[in-house]
This record gives structure tokens, C-alpha cells and sequence, in this order.
């Protein structure tokens, strides 16, 4: 049975509301730990730490619940300082295919750079238990860059997210870059995924990327991203109607562009998506200082069956060329490639470094090897979900692509 078909039987049978609770319960069993006499808010599901333009003083908390909470705000304080503060949180109703949802949302501002807080969501007499927020400082930082998470069987996710943050519990930033679940429209994919990620997300930022599996309905047909919209409350990049669909932030010497690839998937609902983008990526570039330029966006630039480069390279890397990005960090084909540098799409000492990351999920494709590829994964056909971990200070960005199980498949050093 295929996975598309497998999907679209679970929910014409109407399974897709059916999750295990017990599993469940047990996931969100910390979250929900009673403390200081306030009753455990088991409403609370999926909490997350999402990106803002400047981590250093604002963070915006999100969750989800089945029902309206009550009197519901945020407790938040700086460990060692000046006591409590409380910020009211926004929700918005969510219609999903086999459910009703209350996504909600709270930004925390004027925070302290380079400082730990705790918080916690409170509704009346119930709260969740204290959680770890550490604000972005001005140097050294270490982030997670996941791929394609998309999934029949979210344990794979899950035990890869979970190996990655037991591995390297200092990791403040984490991406996956596009295809985050394997039917975005799908209700019971977005739980499931949030289930797995609940470790990874809880207490460390998620600045996300758009897939083309974001953009699929239930028949698999092209649709709007409407599931990946409502997940994530992301930075805005000032173009009306085009909120979420990419963005840009700092984190420590580095400038991160989240940039939108899906132009065919969306090619009838948003046909100006290319020439907005590439007009604001311009302007963005030009108002940056930080010293790392660094560029994830979910489709590949090669096109490995022809043994060339495709559309997305066609319409991207003169402008990577022009605007002097340092990195780029593709998904898509779900394999592990580093190209290193090119310009003007041949190799060069001076030009863009390519990474492109594998699954980490369990849908597994298998691309020929290529000359393009100066790091390939040793046996493509047996080739495991991995991640990579990217550290970044003034000097160098260094990068270490890892299995779940620990084997290293690549580690590159970028120096200025
Ligand atoms: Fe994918
Ligand atoms: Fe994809």
C-alpha cells in the first residue's frame, strides 16, 4: 500500500482523529508535571519556541489545545532577577480535516540578551511546568538542521530529534528544512509530528522552512500551506499575503534567509511568490551586517537524473553569486550531499558553499551519485536518516553531518 493512498484510507475511515492517549499522556508527561500548587494543565499540547527577528529580546510561545482556555497568560521571569512578568496570549481557531484546534500564541519582548529565563502558561488555577528560554546573545551558538521529517511512522522523527538533543543539549537554534510532515492538510500528521518534536521544541528555537509536502491537500493536489501557516507565528517580511511564506532573522554573527521554493506548487495561487521574493531578498541582503550569510530553502538546485542544474538553480544561484551568501542548505531529495563551493555554477575557492541535507524521516528516495558532489553518504541505498549540527562564531562556521546512530558522514570547516 502506498503512503499517499495509506493516508487518504486512515482518513476516509475516519482514523485520523484516533491517536494513542496513553502515549500521548506519557510524551507530555513532564510538560504536565504539577508544581508550586497549581493543578497540571493537561489541555496544553505542542508548546514551541518560534523565531523572531532578533532572538536576543523577543520570543514568540505557541501551543495548541482542544478547547479555549480560561483566563490563560504567561509567566515569565529572569532566573536571578527582578521577579515575575505576565503576558496575555491570542488564539486563533483552526477548522483541520477531522477536527476543530485552538492554536495559541504569546511574544515576549524586551527580554535580556544572553540571559536564561523560565515560563510558564497559567489558566486559572493550572499550569504547565517551568520551562528553560535562553535568549541569543552576540556570539558563539550551536543549531540543529533537520530535513524532510515527513513520516508514515513519526518514531523515526522522533528518535532522531530526541538522539540530536540528548546528544548536543546546548543546541539553542533548530530548522527542518521543508517537508516538516508528509501531508500538510493532514491533521493527524501535524499531532504526530509535534508529538515527536516535543523534546526538540519545547526549549530551543524553531525557525522552520516551507516544503513542498506543506503544500499538498488531502487528495494531493496543490493547495495553499494553509497547516504550516497556522503552526508557526514567524517573522514578518512586510509583503501583504505573503506572511510566513519566507522570512529572515539574526542569531548571533549570522543572518539567516528562509526562502520559498515551491513556485510550481503554488504557481496558481500565489503567482508573484518569484519576483516578491527575489525583490525582497535583495532589499534584506543589502540591510544586513551580520558577518555569516547563510540561505535554507527546502528544493535542491540539481537535478541528478539529468546530471545538471534545474529551475531552482536557475532562478537562485545568481543571486546567491551577487549577494555574496557564504551557505546554502537544501532538502528535498533526502540524501546527504556536500557540493562545496560554486560560482557561476562551476567550482570555485570564492564561491557559495552547497550542503545538501538528507531525511530525517522515513521516506527514503535514492539519487545516483554524481561529480557535482565532493561528499556523498558511503552507500546510498542503505543510506540512514541523519542530521547535521552547525556551529557558528565570527571566525568559522563549522558543520558535522551525523546518523541517528552516530556515524559521522561529513564535517566542514568555513573560515573568513
Ligand atoms: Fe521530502
Ligand atoms: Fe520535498
Amino acid at each position: 500500500m502506498s503512503r499517499r493512498f495509506f493516508i487518504k484510507l486512515l482518513l476516509s475511515l475516519g482514523l485520523g482523529a484516533y491517536f494513542p492517549k496513553l502515549v500521548e499522556a506519557a510524551r507530555l508527561e513532564k510538560l504536565h508535571q504539577p508544581q508550586d500548587g497549581y493543578k497540571p494543565l493537561t489541555q496544553v499540547k505542542f508548546l514551541r519556541q518560534v523565531i523572531t527577528k532578533d532572538s536576543r529580546t523577543s520570543r514568540v510561545i505557541m501551543w495548541q489545545c482542544d478547547k479555549e482556555l480560561p483566563d490563560v497568560k504567561i509567566e515569565y521571569e529572569l532566573i536571578g532577577g527582578d521577579g515575575a512578568h505576565f503576558c496575555a496570549a491570542d488564539f486563533e481557531i483552526v477548522e483541520q480535516d477531522d477536527a476543530t484546534v485552538y492554536i495559541y500564541s504569546c511574544t515576549l519582548k524586551n527580554l535580556k540578551p544572553e540571559s536564561l529565563y523560565r515560563f510558564r502558561i497559567i489558566s486559572n488555577d493550572a499550569a504547565i511546568s517551568w520551562q528553560n528560554l535562553r535568549t541569543a546573545g552576540y556570539g558563539n551558538f550551536q543549531m540543529l538542521i533537520f530535513s524532510d521529517s515527513q513520516c508514515v511512522n513519526y518514531e523515526v522523527w522522533q528518535n532522531i530529534a530526541d538522539t540530536a538533543v540528548k546528544n548536543f543539549p546546548d543546541a539553542e537554534l533548530v530548522t527542518v528544512i521543508g517537508d516538516l510532515v508528509d501531508n500538510g492538510q493532514a491533521a493527524y500528521q501535524w499531532r504526530a509530528w509535534h508529538l515527536a518534536a516535543a523534546q526538540v521544541l519545547s526549549e530551543r528555537i524553531f525557525a522552520p522552512v516551507m516544503g513542498n509536502h506543506e503544500c499538498y491537500d488531502l487528495n494531493w493536489l496543490n493547495c495553499l500551506p494553509e497547516g504550516y501557516i497556522h503552526q508557526f507565528n514567524l517573522p514578518s517580511n512586510g509583503i501583504k499575503n505573503f506572511g510566513g511564506y519566507f522570512y529572515s532573522f539574526d542569531y548571533g554573527a549570522a543572518h539567516f534567509f528562509i526562502l520559498n521554493t515551491q513556485f510550481w506548487e503554488l504557481d496558481t495561487f500565489k503567482p508573484q511568490l518569484r519576483y516578491l521574493q527575489n525583490a525582497w531578498f535583495r532589499r534584506d541582503a543589502a540591510n544586513t551586517n551580520r558577518r555569516w550569510k547563510i540561505v535554507f530553502m527546502h528544493k535542491d538546485i540539481y537535478d541528478y537524473a539529468t546530471g545538471s542544474f534545474n529551475d531552482i538553480a536557475e532562478n537562485f544561484m545568481p543571486l546567491f553569486d551577487e549577494l555574496g551568501i557564504d551557505v546554502v542548505f537544501t532538502g528535498h531529495l533526502h540524501t546527504y550531499r556536500n557540493r562545496g563551493k560554486i560560482f557561476e555554477q562551476k567550482k570555485s575557492p570564492h564561491g557559495t558553499l552547497y550542503i545538501l541535507c538528507g531525511r530525517s524521516g522515513d521516506q527514503k528516495y535514492v539519487e545516483k551519485n554524481s561529480p557535482i558532489d565532493d561528499v556523498t553518504a558511503p552507500n546510498l541505498n542503505t543510506e540512514p536518516e541523519s542530521y547535521i549540527t552547525l556551529d557558528v562564531s565570527a571566525e568559522s562556521l563549522s558543520l558535522t553531518c551525523r546518523t541517528a546512530d552516530g556515524q559521522i558522514f561529513d564535517r566542514f570547516i568555513l573560515k573568513k
